[in-house]
């Protein structure tokens, strides 16, 4: 894996967020290239630029390293965005003082001149970035669009026409073009959020564009819902909360509890949150706040006073396009940091992922709850013991992955033992 960029004059290095991830995937694409590629060819003067969708900070800490004063603002809905072009332009040696930060909700100013974005793969979201930009840009501001050739069609052109004005697109570079958006200056109303129901539950859902299971319940999370764990928790945390449907329905199973929501998308905590107020799901009797919501990567920033008893979790299984298990590890070895001593996780997951392995390396065991044909719940306890002691015993998680055998049963958790 590459970790050094190199295009135009400008030379970095560049890597994922978090940088100890086990991935043979760079820290950038072509695209991001290209767009630095054509911001040069045209010898863009150093405007206030906004960049939206910049994953680790290849396009951030280029103009930044073009011109340190760069003025910039910063957009993105991912925390470990955020986190990962701090990390690069540190590494760089490149400041941040010329940044300023946005969420995908934020109402931006109208002071920009010049937007560089890459193309999300979710396109109702990006429909959404376009109408937030087509409330602020004047007509006739430019807005360049890195993205795959292959994802660039005359629907999205039209999208592009439709939410913020004319698109055309460059000739093709290293598979990629760089697409030309110019703001018509109308201003279009944002999206309203998804709306669903799990009747049987009397729940209401409301999901905002980039927000998981879009419009109905993920199947991984319905088996979740059907399996709640046995206890009497009190501390809960919705680890990837997403809507935050496995925690709203912790709280109705678990009244006495209080219930700990997070999630790498500032737009998921957000419709949790919602989520929560909609459902009325505060219990009469209980001090101080029921709920709590975290943008965050995974429990990284988890408050000490926060010792949970129970975490649910139905972790992804990519970063953005790229496939990858480090998020799912971070979060099981998180989440033994954070239990209480007896505290349980409980997690959903694909069987083909065998996260029995992992837990089973963390926590020393896993036991099957329920399964079926594509998916198994799987529960791990944290069992006292010293924590240094333990965490001495952990190994990296490279090592694991050569070991794991997921074709192969797990002796200990029971593992496609269950009915299908
Ligand atoms: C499979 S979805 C589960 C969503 C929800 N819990 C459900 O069951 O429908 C995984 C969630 O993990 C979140 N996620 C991805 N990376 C994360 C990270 N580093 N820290 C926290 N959450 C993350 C995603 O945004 C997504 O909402």
């Amino acid at each position: 894996m590459t970790t050094q960029f190199s295009v135009a004059d400008i030379e970095l290095t560049l890597h994922r967020y978090p940088n100890n991830q086990e991935s043979n995937l760079q820290a950038w694409d072509a695209a991001d290239e290209h767009l630095i590629k054509h911001v040069t060819e045209i010898a863009q003067p150093a405007v206030n630029t906004a960049i939206i969708n910049d994953n680790f900070g290849a396009l951030t800490a280029s103009l930044t390293s073009m011109e340190q004063q760069w003025p910039m603002l910063v957009e993105t809905d991912a925390k470990t965005s955020q986190l990962g072009i701090l990390q690069n332009l540190a590494q760089n040696q490149l400041s941040s003082e010329n940044i300023q930060w946005f969420n995908s909700r934020d109402i931006m100013p109208t002071s920009i001149e010049l937007v560089l974005m890459k193309l999300p793969k979710n396109l109702t979201y990006f429909a959404h970035q376009l109408n937030r930009l087509s409330q602020v840009l004047p007509a006739g501001t430019q807005v360049f669009i890195g993205a795959k050739a292959k994802s660039i069609n005359q629907s999205l052109l039209t999208l592009l026409a439709k939410n913020l004005g004319p698109a055309s697109a460059s000739l093709t570079w290293k598979k990629t073009r760089v697409i030309t958006c110019v703001s018509d200056g109308n201003i279009r109303a944002l999206p309203k959020s998804v709306n669903w129901s799990i009747p049987e539950l009397t729940l209401e859902i409301n999901n905002i564009s980039n927000v998981f299971a879009a419009s109905k319940l993920d199947i991984g999370a319905r088996i979740m819902l059907d399996n709640m764990p046995k206890g009497d928790f009190t501390s809960i945390i919705d680890l990837g909360c997403g809507n935050g449907i496995l925690g709203l329905h912790a709280k109705q199973v678990f009244p006495k509890a209080y219930i700990h929501f997070v999630d790498d998308s500032e737009m998921a905590v957000e419709s949790a949150r919602q989520n929560w107020q909609l459902n009325q799901l505060d219990t009469d009797g209980l001090v101080g706040e029921q709920a709590t919501f975290d943008w965050d990567d995974c429990l990284t920033h988890l408050s000490e006073a926060i010792r949970p008893d129970l975490i649910l979790c139905n972790p992804p299984f990519h970063q953005g396009e790229a496939i990858t298990d480090h998020i799912a590890w971070q979060m099981f070895l998180q989440s033994w940091r954070a239990l209480k001593n007896g505290g349980i996780l409980h997690v959903v997951g694909n069987r083909h992922l065998a996260y029995h392995v992992k837990l089973q390396r963390i926590f020393k065991n896993c036991t099957t709850v329920a399964s079926n044909g594509k998916f198994v719940i799987l529960q791990a306890q944290k069992i006292s013991k010293k924590a240094e002691v333990h965490e001495a015993e952990l190994i990296e998680p490279s090592d694991i992955a050569e070991n794991a055998q997921p074709s192969e049963p797990h002796p200990q958790s029971g593992l496609y033992g269950g009915k299908s």
